[in-house]
């Protein structure tokens, strides 16, 4: 086992006591996953979109989802593939199970999510933008063009 993990070590460069920081990381991870914690994940997935009912399945599933997807982006890759970036708050383990559910549909090619719980997430949230973010100043538009 350990001669297994130095090779790790040496493929990657870094020392013994390095990997086995990462490793626990990752394990502590995954426990706060199945904990349950609150999280918001990015959900990526590229998928066929001419694969028989797939679109409808991933708008339905979002609508159950409701106001905890966040927001959600859709780029129309090439004429067979979609991708999809989902942003959803909510349980770390429900948010793994919405992904599991995703990722296992027929159709979608690629995919991954990403789980962030180690922020403090649960406080007031007074409304759409809890706290401000510089904007650029604003710049008179030009008028509407009509056709
Ligand atoms: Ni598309």
């Amino acid at each position: 086992m350990l001669a297994e993990l130095d090779k790790l070590v040496v493929e990657r460069g870094c020392t013994r006591s390095e990997m086995l920081r990462d490793l626990a990381r990752a394990e502590v991870v995954r426990a706060k996953v199945r904990s349950g914690v609150d999280a918001v994940a990015a959900l990526t997935i590229v998928y066929d979109h001419h694969v028989r009912d797939l679109s409808e399945k991933l708008t339905e599933l979002q609508h159950q989802l409701g106001d905890r997807v966040r927001s959600a982006m859709h780029v129309h890759l090439s004429h067979d593939y979609c991708l999809e970036v989902i942003v959803i708050r909510g349980k770390a383990d429900r948010l793994q199970a919405v992904a599991d559910k995703i990722l296992a549909m027929r159709g979608v090619k690629h995919g991954g999510i990403e789980i962030v719980s180690d922020l403090e997430l649960t406080g007031h949230h007074p409304g759409p933008h809890a706290h401000e973010h510089p904007r650029p100043a604003p710049r008179r538009r030009a008028a509407a063009r009509k056709p």
